[in-house]
């Protein structure tokens, strides 16, 4: 792979703990966008540049189609893009279950309107680093009044290197064939570079290209996700479906997959094994055909089996639906204990990365989260983030009889989020030198 092509944020995975701030913009004028991009193209790394003296910080930048359309990106060469990316998010809710709370027109604004243009991302170890990361990003957007910010979100690590709810994030991630990265699951070969990067052969055979090259060429397509968690309901979910706090654990972790310290069901199916999941080389290491066909460790339905199934037999190939994911919490910590909600907004700013929006990130949203038929025929969804509105069944399977909990409520709300492209260096360069 042309590592040092390739922006940094694509294929690392992020540092931990880590900060991370999202800054929206809007181009009003064409030649200050392009200025942008060339600006930019000297502030973003590359995955090659693992040994830069910045270390574990980076800033990573995409543009959405709104934002090629501002740059003067010829309709002909916009043509060849994606199609989902070329609809934008807001214009897939339907297909994404952003439904009712979660439908377009109570997302923050600007998110999923046309004025989001370009994303930039800073990412560092600690919010110290992550500021100097922005001051350095900073000299690329400043003092040009036809280039606007209209949106920042700060995330950060919660102290307990989890996300909202209590599990620990940020574990399972694919190995990218000939990266040198290595992915988190030892049992798993790793994906063929066009999975996630446009311009190599993919899992199919196929290569995605534009026209022309220099566009597409170590870009990747991005997903990213405003998430509101509803901490308060998932714990009063937990405490009214269990006898105490013993069985409040078992079922987070039945509908995890994971215990929330990370470790696997997979591996540890009766009690939770804090060392275990901490450990990067166990705490990924399992698949789930051989051991568990029927899920009584880890339940077909839970949210890490839905949403790699690894080997499980399902309808379709998994390896197709692979994806990076870069979850990044932002908001309060909700103090241990308290059941009730105190207004704040928290959650997970979620972001995907690979070369198919439509069969990596739109497949396992609408196909695996929120429709039961891969996973056995009813219309169970996704237990964590899936768009059941209590509409849904989570079944756990148990000996003698299986354990059927009626009516999840919906606990995750999207505030928001937009389809971006994340170009090479060289196609940053390329549209900072775009002529009329
Ligand atoms: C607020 C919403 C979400 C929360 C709280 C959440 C939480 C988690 C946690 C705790 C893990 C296990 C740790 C890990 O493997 O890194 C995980 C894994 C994963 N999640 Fe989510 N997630 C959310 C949304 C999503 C969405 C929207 C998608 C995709 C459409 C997704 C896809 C995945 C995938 C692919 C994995 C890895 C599964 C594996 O390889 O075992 N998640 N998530």
């Amino acid at each position: 792979m042309e590592l040092h092509d390739i922006q940094r944020g694509v294929l690392s995975p992020r540092p931990s703990p880590y900060a991370a701030t999202y800054l929206l913009f809007r181009i009003d004028d064409r030649a200050h966008g392009r200025e942008l991009m060339r600006r930019i193209a000297a502030a973003v790394t590359s995955a090659a540049d693992t040994l830069s003296p910045l270390g574990e910080t980076w800033v990573s930048v995409a543009v959405t189609y709104h934002g090629l359309r501002a740059l003067g990106v010829p309709q002909p060469a916009l043509d060849t893009m994606a199609w989902e990316f070329r609809q934008g998010m807001a214009a897939r809710a339907t297909a994404l279950s952003d439904t009712a709370g979660s439908a377009p027109e109570h997302w923050e604004a600007p998110l999923g309107s046309p004025d989001v243009h370009v994303v930039l991302v800073a990412l560092a170890p600690d919010e110290p680093t992550l500021e100097a990361a922005i001051d350095r990003a900073r000299p690329a957007y400043e003092g040009l009044s036809g280039v606007t910010a209209i949106w920042r979100q700060n995330c950060h690590a919660l102290p307990t290197e989890t996300e909202p709810f209590g599990y620990r994030d940020g574990i399972s991630h694919p190995a990218v064939d000939g990266s040198g990265i290595p992915g988190s699951n030892p049992l798993e070969k790793p994906l063929a570079a066009g999975e996630f990067v446009l311009g190599y052969p993919d899992e199919l055979g196929g290569v995605q290209t534009t026209t022309p090259d220099v566009l597409g060429r170590n870009g990747s397509y991005v997903a990213f996700r405003k998430l509101h968690q509803d901490v308060a309901g998932f714990r009063r979910f937990l405490r009214a479906n269990s006898a105490g706090p013993d069985e409040e654990e078992q079922l987070a972790a039945k509908l995890m997959g994971r215990w929330r310290s990370g470790a696997p069901l997979a591996l540890c199916p009766v009690h939770d094994d804090p060392e275990v999941g901490a450990d990067r080389d166990r705490n990924n290491a399992f698949l789930f055909r051989q051991d568990d066909p029927d899920g009584f460790a880890t339940p077909g339905g839970s949210h890490i089996r839905r949403a790699n199934p690894r080997d499980s037999a399902v309808a379709g190939e998994p390896r197709l639906h692979r994806m990076i994911r870069r979850g990044t919490a932002y908001g309060p910590l909700l103090p241990e204990g308290v059941l009730d909600d105190d207004g704040a907004d928290r959650g997970l700013i979620f972001a995907f990365v690979g070369a198919h929006l439509g069969r990596q990130f739109e497949f396992a949203q609408s196909q695996w989260m929120n429709d039961g038929v891969f996973f056995g025929g009813d219309d169970a969804r996704d237990p964590i983030v899936g768009s059941g509105e209590g509409l849904s069944d989570y079944t756990i399977p148990r000996r003698p009889v299986r354990r059927r909990l009626p009516a999840v409520p919906r606990f995750v709300t999207t505030r928001g989020g937009e389809y971006a492209f994340m170009p090479s260096l060289s196609a940053l360069r390329w549209l900072g030198e775009l002529t009329d």
